[in-house]
């Protein structure tokens, strides 16, 4: 058996009012790849950026090949061969793709003395790293220029770049679809064989299955157990998370399905996405499926207004509309949360309440003020029922784990009362007990009348929730799928743009 690399003793970690790792002890040894386990706001983020120097713990230490370590800052974690991709991506926008994964490393020209950043070498490197990974992107191409999926991929080529010897991935595969992931999957299997030890955090089984080889589970900071994940069974390590049993899936309500709620006819948008057509029914779910660069969030955006439709008919309860902002949209009734929660949908420097309440706010106030205690307890009951983990409802956003800060935006467009939903990848980095919980909320709006479009990557959700599934492949919709034919089988080949030899497509 091999010693650990990396070794963490009896770690804590306070923030006013809460105790986020409490003498939590976990080690890594090479060629094991590490899942570490729990629900949202366990500690995992915490424990990850006291490994890799981002936190100075309160108390506890750290051993590195078995000799204390003081990690002052990332870069000392950096230069001892620990690279980390962070849950929240942390890349400069105005940069390119090639100089945000080479940031702080560039390669240099082979001069003796004048040793000028290598452009080209830079370039190569870049494009080499991309293609393990299966992404296209010319390197030239500005961050902020790219989607969500593909700046996930850039940041793990980032920290790829940088040969450590310790890989600490928390939530990779967050962004990522079925084919992103495996080849992610292949390349970690490949590091593995080279030796690199590997910490690796989602809150997926499946792939926790897939790849990891040890897990450790953490619960409200401190540590509950550990053990071989292929003695592991799903049931056990979701009661060591949780401390009871929990259906990944809620059982979907029965609902009654009434009249047209929106009708989308043709849309287009030029190069992006053509011929768009569907209907969504007031008390049905609607699912969206297909692989990254399907067009799916793109189709969302140009309905509500964040984007501009060039082509097509949108009619919302009969009548024709085009939304100039998703402000608009809402005023009309049709709320749409993104898939991007970060970026898209909290103000993190704002308190828990306040993000829940922005959205009604002509609502709740009295002659141009707020009326807090009515403000506060419309909060609190939204926040009650996601589960938001939090010291208190008045603590800003940006205290919380990543997972319960996906949870204040759904609850924060839950809260207020729309008639048509759209979720884009709703249960995205939130645990399994709260992902039963928001299934339980979406399903029972939808058996109360509400028109559900739920754009999903996870197939069990589409399957266990959808009464219809549209799915796309490159800005096409290949199938319209009703409940009772779902197959797995049939939604990925149709996802893959072979709808047509799995019979059936229209
Ligand atoms: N900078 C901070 N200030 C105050 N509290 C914090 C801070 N960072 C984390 N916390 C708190 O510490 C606890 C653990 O958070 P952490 O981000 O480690 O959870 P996590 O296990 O990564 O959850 P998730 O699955 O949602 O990402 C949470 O209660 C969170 O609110
Ligand atoms: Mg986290």
């Amino acid at each position: 058996m091999n010693t650990a690399i990396l070794q963490l003793n009896d770690i804590s970690m306070h923030f006013p009012g809460i105790k986020a790792l409490d003498g939590v002890s976990f080690s890594v040894r090479p060629s094991e790849i590490h899942a570490l386990i729990g629900e949202n706001g366990a500690g995992k983020s915490t424990l990850v950026k006291v490994m890799t120097g981002v936190y100075r713990p309160t108390s506890g230490t750290l051993s590195l090949d078995n000799h204390k370590v003081e990690f002052k800052s990332p870069q000392d974690a950096q230069k001892l061969g620990i690279a980390v991709i962070h849950q929240e991506t942390s890349m400069f926008g105005d940069l390119s793709v090639a100089e945000n994964i080479f940031m702080g490393h560039e390669p240099r020209a082979p001069f003796r003395f004048f040793r000028p950043i290598s452009w080209l070498r830079m370039r190569r490197g870049a494009v080499e790293l991309l293609d393990k990974l299966g992404l296209k992107t010319d390197p030239r191409t500005l961050v902020k220029d790219l989607s969500t999926a593909e700046r996930h991929l850039v940041e793990i080529a980032k920290a790829l770049s940088r040969k450590a010897r310790i890989l600490i991935m928390d939530e990779p595969t967050s962004a990522l679809t079925i084919r992103e992931s495996e080849e992610l999957f292949e390349l970690v299997r490949r590091l593995k064989a080279e030796g690199v030890a590997i910490v690796f955090i989602s809150h997926k089984f499946e792939e926790l299955f897939e790849i990891a080889d040890s897990y450790t589970v953490l619960r409200d900071g401190r540590f509950i157990g550990e053990g071989s994940m292929k003695e592991a069974t799903e049931d056990q390590l979701v009661r060591m998370m949780v401390g009871r049993s929990v259906d990944q899936l809620f059982p979907k309500k029965e609902s009654s399905i009434g009249g047209v709620a929106m009708d989308a006819f043709k849309l287009g948008k030029t190069g992006i996405f053509k011929g768009v057509s569907f209907q969504v029914r007031h008390g049905e779910i609607l699912g969206f499926f297909g692989l990254i660069g399907a067009g799916r969030s793109e189709v969302m955006q140009a309905i509500i207004g964040v984007d501009k439709l060039d082509a097509g008919e949108l009619k919302v309860e009969g009548k024709p509309v085009r939304f100039s902002s998703p402000g608009d949209a809402m005023k009309k009734g049709v709320v749409y949360v993104p898939e991007d929660r970060q970026r898209q949908g909290a103000v993190l420097a704002m308190s828990i309440a306040d993000n829940i309440t922005l959205p009604q706010i002509d609502d709740l106030s009295a002659f141009g003020w707020l009326k807090p205690a009515k403000e506060f307890a419309v909060a609190a009951e939204a926040a009650k029922r996601l589960e938001v983990k939090a010291a208190g409802i008045e603590y800003d956003v940006q205290t919380l784990s990543g997972g319960n800060q996906q949870k204040v935006v759904l609850a924060k467009w839950l809260a207020s009362g729309p008639r048509i939903l759209i979720l884009d990848e709703p249960t995205k980095g939130i645990d399994v007990a709260t992902k039963s919980a928001v299934h339980a909320i979406v399903s029972e709006l939808a058996s109360q009348g509400l028109a559900v479009i739920m754009v999903s990557s996870e197939l069990p959700e589409i399957m266990g929730m959808a009464d219809r599934v549209v799915v796309m492949h490159e800005g096409v919709v290949s199938e319209i799928i009703e409940r009772e034919d779902f197959k797995e089988e049939r939604i990925m080949r149709a996802a893959m743009g072979l709808a047509g030899n799995a019979g059936g497509a229209a």
